[in-house]
């Protein structure tokens, strides 16, 4: 546990907000909000054009019309996280996090062999704030790296954050190459020289070993929502309200449609989401890792097939009706990683879900946060570290709600047992850092 020591152990961050900011995970059941805003935005005029045009949309092609249209998603022009946006992530909250996932990187490589060069590819990367925060550890721990050969690849769909992302890494000390007919539309040079491309679709990213890392990535992807009936599961759609010409409103299909597939048979819910985009991306990650190495660490808020009803949005650091004012506020449903888990069967195996304080203080937070307090006398900055400690591992704050998924090669645990899930029962010793008590030596 050098590395504790050793990550950013020079380099206190500047201040990071935490307080009175929404996190995402926070649950709860979608329309019964009052409406924050009834504008009729531009998003709102393109649906209502749609639906009066081929019928009433599902719930998963409203979230991705809402989120990612090229004109005009939520995603595609603003920036969202921190203080003056919607919501807030661990990321932006504190340091640590990003530092912590550094070292389970470095950590991996090593148990893995040190091969002589790896891809770190992270999916929706945000302001890059975490890449930052990885970047700095692995400079810090540039004696172990340095004879590996790193490039990072990013995939983002947004146009603003991938422009943020590039000032946040690069400072854009060399030009950035761009070319947005290209499957790599930007390219550029670390501030630490690591070569960063920028892509729309993991299908684009270059097959070579690589770890990959989604943090609340999953959670944005569009779920279809289901309604068991006495007709059988019926799924729910988005109408125009026949009493108010510009409001959208809930309709239940009135037969089977073809997403009713991805319900598992033995179903004893009686409301689902189902989620086939994070299915094609866990399958083609399994896939990836099978051919040619590495790992992907995975972390979100979500369930094991347990929940409900969790789509929901955010505006402002409010909880948001999902339906009022489109185009304007973040949508987000909890995710299933019991389907996740299920994705990757047979290619990979995988560790957790395991609670985000678990795998954190597995990962040695509570000794990174001693160094870094007993590097300041700045009562502001030991504030901060101890409000950002407190927001990340809470039980009642990010603690449980939030968990992490690792895709291994099935080598790579030697003929342990490929599934553990540490809900289930007291976790066996891990061979994966984080997926197990931290052992001193
Ligand atoms: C909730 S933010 C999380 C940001 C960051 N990982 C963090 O934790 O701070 C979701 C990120 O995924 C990106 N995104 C959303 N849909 C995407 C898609 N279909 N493909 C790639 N990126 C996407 C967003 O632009 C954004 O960067």
């Amino acid at each position: 546990m050098n590395f504790l020591a050793a990550a950013g152990s020079r380099r206190l961050c500047a201040m990071r907000a935490v307080f009175p900011y929404l996190w995402r995970g926070k649950y709860f059941s979608s329309g019964n909000e009052p409406a924050e805003n009834n504008s009729v935005t531009p998003m709102l005029r393109h649906l209502i054009y749609k639906i009066k045009s081929t019928g009433p949309i599902t719930v998963a092609e409203y979230m991705k019309e809402v989120l990612t249209n090229p004109a005009k998603g939520y995603y595609m022009n603003r920036d969202m996280l921190g203080e003056d946006g919607d919501f807030i992530t661990s990321p932006e909250i504190s340091q640590m996090f990003g530092e912590l996932l550094g070292i389970w990187f470095i950590s991996e490589w090593i148990a893995a062999g040190k091969n002589a060069a790896f891809q770190l590819v992270e999916l929706g990367p945000g302001k890059g704030t975490l890449l930052g925060d990885i970047l700095r550890v692995f400079s810090q721990l540039g004696s172990l790296l340095k004879n590996c050969d790193i490039s990072l690849h990013l995939v983002e769909v947004s146009q603003k954050l991938s422009e943020i992302q590039a000032l946040t890494l690069t400072e854009e000390k060399v030009p950035l190459e761009r070319n947005v007919e290209s499957p790599v539309y930007m390219k550029g040079v670390t501030k630490s020289g690591i070569p960063v491309s920028w892509y729309r679709d993991l299908q684009d990213v270059p097959k070579e070993y690589s770890f990959y890392l989604a943090h609340e990535f999953f959670d944005v992807l569009p779920v279809h929502k289901f309604q068991k009936t006495p007709h059988g599961w019926r799924e729910v759609l988005v109408d125009i309200d026949p009493q108010v010409s510009d409001k959208l409103r809930f309709v239940l299909a009135p037969c089977a449609t073809p997403a009713e597939a991805f319900i598992q048979n033995d179903e004893t819910r009686d409301h689902v989401e189902v989620c086939p985009e994070a299915g094609i991306v866990i399958q083609e990650l399994s896939e990836r890792i099978s051919l040619t190495g590495g790992a992907a660490l995975i972390a979100d808020y979500g369930h094991d097939g347990t929940k409900t009803d969790t789509f929901r949005g955010f505006c402002g650091h409010r909880l948001h009706d999902v339906l009022t004012a489109p185009g304007t506020a973040d949508l987000t449903a909890d995710v299933d990683f019991s389907y996740l888990r299920r994705m990757s069967q047979g290619k990979v195996a995988s560790l957790g879900p395991i609670e985000q304080q678990a795998f954190l203080r597995n990962m040695g937070i509570d000794v990174r946060l001693k160094i870094l307090l007993d590097k300041t006398d700045e009562p502001s900055l030991r504030q901060q570290l101890l409000q950002g400690y407190n927001m990340l591992m809470n039980p009642m704050k990010m603690g449980e709600r939030f968990n992490f998924l690792a895709l291994v090669p099935h080598q790579r645990l030697h003929g342990r047992t490929h599934q553990t899930n540490a809900r289930q029962s007291k976790p066996s010793p891990s061979p994966v850092a984080g997926f197990g008590e931290l052992a001193w030596r």
